[in-house]
């Protein structure tokens, strides 16, 4: 079988674990990385073993023996970076949030069919096996009808005004880094909201430093959802239906426990362990749609990222919150 040659954007914090996962994944090979500097590209690809090591991001896109390009710098590049590739001929896999705004993730799918190209965003909590599992769960009915959920993601992060997180040329902001978790794991059970509710605290920067939101269903369902940047809150979801609730203990967008508990009283621990660090999972499922000849993730389809990114822009709409 074909080996998936891999390039990774971008020497980041993320591109250091998603290097770290990408070894554990069958029919793949981390083989290019760049940089805006060639000597961080160097130091990169040392660590990792990479072959190749690129002193700009147009040269890691011009490499004929590249297949698959990780994009990992900060959410305002994601739709230059992303193009970038896509008009070099690779297939692309992009952090989340896919871009910063509905307009710029329809071009990047207008670019990918264009190019008859792989595209998906990274959103790597999809493909972790307590998501997959607490899908089955909810399936098998042993929880019944959802009727709540309420996901939230927070931490207490060093203020730095030059930080990514706080800075808003870069995109900075909790929704978009983390809020956008509990916003997915509503959208995957529940789906699009009837209704929604929200308000965000905008701190010195300009970005939001802790939001709230409510999805309204007409069928009688609510996510409670909530991020922050200022406090380390327990960053848990909890799953309840008519029959029991399901529990993502703490760290629930990496989650390898869990907890069903029913409403005659009994309950159950749910352990997973994760091959590696659970970045596995993403660079698995692109690499066996790519050898498979698919444009997109049955599990992360197109339509779905673009549902996820119109709810973004939709709650940050009501405290109009706008970036360059
Ligand atoms: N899935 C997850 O679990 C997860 C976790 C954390 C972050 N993320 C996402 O990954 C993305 C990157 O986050 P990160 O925490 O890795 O950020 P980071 O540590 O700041 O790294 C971003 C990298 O992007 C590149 N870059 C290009 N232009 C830049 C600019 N003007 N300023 C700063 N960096 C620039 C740099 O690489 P070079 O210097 O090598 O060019 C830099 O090292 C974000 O969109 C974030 O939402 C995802």
């Amino acid at each position: 079988m074909k080996t998936i040659h891999w390039g990774i954007l971008g020497t980041g914090r993320i591109a250091e674990k998603f290097a770290i996962g990408l070894q554990h994944v069958t029919n793949a090979q981390l083989y290019a990385v760049g940089s805006r500097t060639k000597e961080q590209a160097i130091q990169f690809a040392s660590r990792y073993n990479i072959p190749r090591a690129y002193g700009s991001y147009a040269e890691l896109a011009a490499d004929p023996n590249v297949d698959v390009i990780y994009i990992a710098s900060p959410h305002v590049f994601h739709a230059e970076h992303t193009l970038l590739c896509l008009e070099a001929g690779k297939a692309v896999l992009c952090e989340k949030p896919f871009a910063m705004n509905a307009r710029q993730v329809s071009d990047m799918i207008k670019k990918a069919k264009e190019k008859d190209l792989f595209l998906m965003e990274a959103l790597w909590t999809r493909f972790l096996p307590t998501v997959r599992h607490t899908e089955q769960l909810i399936a098998s009915g042993v929880i019944g009808d959802i009727i709540q959920i309420q996901s939230d993601f927070g931490f207490k992060a060093e203020y730095d005004p030059q930080w990514r997180l706080f800075n808003k040329q870069l995109g900075g902001g909790s929704l978009l880094d983390i809020g956008i978790y509990p916003v997915f794991i509503a959208l995957l059970l529940l789906g699009m909201p009837d209704e929604i509710v929200s308000s965000a605290v905008i701190g010195k920067t300009g970005i939001d430093e802790s939001i709230g939101a409510i999805f309204k269903y007409n069928n009688g369902k609510i996510a409670s959802l909530t991020s922050t940047f200022m406090a380390n809150t327990p960053t848990e979801t909890i799953i309840s239906g008519t029959e029991g609730r399901i529990r993502f203990h703490r760290m629930w967008h990496m989650p390898t426990f869990l907890t069903l508990t029913k409403n005659d009283g009994t309950s159950e621990d749910i352990r997973f362990n994760y091959a590696a660090n659970g970045y596995e999972y993403e660079a698995q499922e692109v690499t066996n749609c790519l050898l498979q000849g698919l444009k997109e993730s049955p599990l992360l389809p197109l339509s779905f990222s673009e549902k996820l990114i119109s709810l973004l822009d939709t709650i940050r709409g009501q405290w109009n919150l706008e970036y360059d």
